[in-house]
């Protein structure tokens, strides 16, 4: 008898919490639009997991070609016919791209090039949280946060506008966080000649730090393409469950604070791309450009400097010193 009415309890407690958790699934903003894509292509970096999969199977389901820009060539080809054992007839394509060296990127860019006459969306998504302890930098000597998350899309960017502009109408999406509000400019780190400090600012600082730099340079690159019908949307995807912080360590005891607010707040990656598929597709937005989105609506950066023309156009300036271009 005591049994079954343990039994009993915990089946309860667990079906409640599954009830609780598709509750709260469905509180979430999701992005209603059926628009097709057929014809169009449309590059993701970082496609091997998390948010750039599976943003790449509903490009793909709405008939775009996709090419996945991926550092890790043999996960990407796994993705690719993952995704084409799903979706008959999907069109799909793998560049390497690895952002933490310029020369990867130029080398991607100039595949992409060659190969599409046509590019209308460019996902600039993959991104690495690497805890600042562990020093680890760029192959050019920069930052690695800041290397692959800003300066490596900077570049890819850069490299493929004038086709983005030759598709126009076409889309930039920059994944960047809302944790850019806890992020902060250090020109020297940025320009590589001096550590980071975190100090207080703790582990994820030079993750938060290029995030910001994500959203200035959004802003930036929105003004630029105003009148070439290229829109800019710069988002974050809120709080999901994917690889991103896998360098991360969490002390034992910290995991009972965690897994409620977890339970509570994170995403699954189906959820949290959402707001890339409202601003990468949706009607919605197609009239909106330099703007930072969060939950498939226009959010306000609490951060001043997010928004500071001279720190905007500064960081444009050093970009552009680092990639060895002119823009
Ligand atoms: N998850 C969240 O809670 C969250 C919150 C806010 C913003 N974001 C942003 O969302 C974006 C996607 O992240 P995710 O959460 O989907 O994480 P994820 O599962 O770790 O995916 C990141 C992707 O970026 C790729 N990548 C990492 N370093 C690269 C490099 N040097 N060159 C090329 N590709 C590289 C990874 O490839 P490998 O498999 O080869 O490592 C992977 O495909 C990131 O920009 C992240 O900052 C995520």
């Amino acid at each position: 008898m005591g049994i079954l009415t343990t039994s009993l309890g915990i089946g309860a407690t667990v079906g409640g919490l599954f009830a609780l958790r598709r509750w709260r699934e469905n509180q979430w903003e999701s992005c209603k639009t059926n628009k097709r894509l057929d014809g169009q292509v449309a590059v993701i970096t970082g496609a091997t997991s998390g948010l750039g999969k599976v943003l790449a199977e509903d490009l793909v389901n709405r008939g775009a070609t996709v090419i996945l820009a991926c550092r890790n060539l043999i996960v990407a080809k796994e993705v690719v016919a993952e995704i084409k054992q799903q979706y008959l007839g999907a069109q799909l394509d793998v560049v390497e791209l690895d952002l933490s060296s310029l020369e990867s990127v130029r080398k991607c860019a100039a595949i992409l090039l060659e190969r599409y006459d046509h590019i209308n969306i460019l996902i600039n998504n993959a991104g690495v949280s690497i805890p600042t302890k562990m020093g680890v930098k760029t192959a050019e000597g920069y930052e690695i946060n800041f290397g692959v998350n800003h300066l490596g899309h900077f570049l890819l960017t850069n490299l493929l506008v004038d086709r983005l502009i030759a598709s126009a109408p076409s889309r930039i999406v920059i994944v960047s966080s809302k944790l850019h509000e806890q992020g902060s400019i250090d020109w020297e780190v940025f320009e590589g000649t001096k550590e980071f400090e975190e100090g207080k600012r703790g582990p994820n600082a030079a993750y938060c730090s290029s995030k910001l730099a994500n959203v200035l340079f959004g802003t930036k690159l929105a003004e630029k393409l105003q009148s070439h019908g290229v829109n800019v949307y710069t988002v974050c995807p809120g709080w999901n469950y994917t690889k991103l912080f896998r360098y991360s360590s969490v002390p034992f005891y910290s995991w009972i604070a965690i897994i409620p607010v977890a339970f509570w707040f994170m995403k699954p990656a189906r959820i949290g791309v959402q707001t890339l598929i409202h601003c990468a597709v949706s009607e919605d937005s197609k009239n909106e450009t330099g703007l930072f989105y969060r939950d498939c609506k226009v959010y306000q950066s609490q951060l001043k400097a997010s928004s500071n023309p001279t720190i905007i156009n500064k960081l444009w300036e050093l970009s552009c010193k680092l990639c060895k271009i002119e823009w």
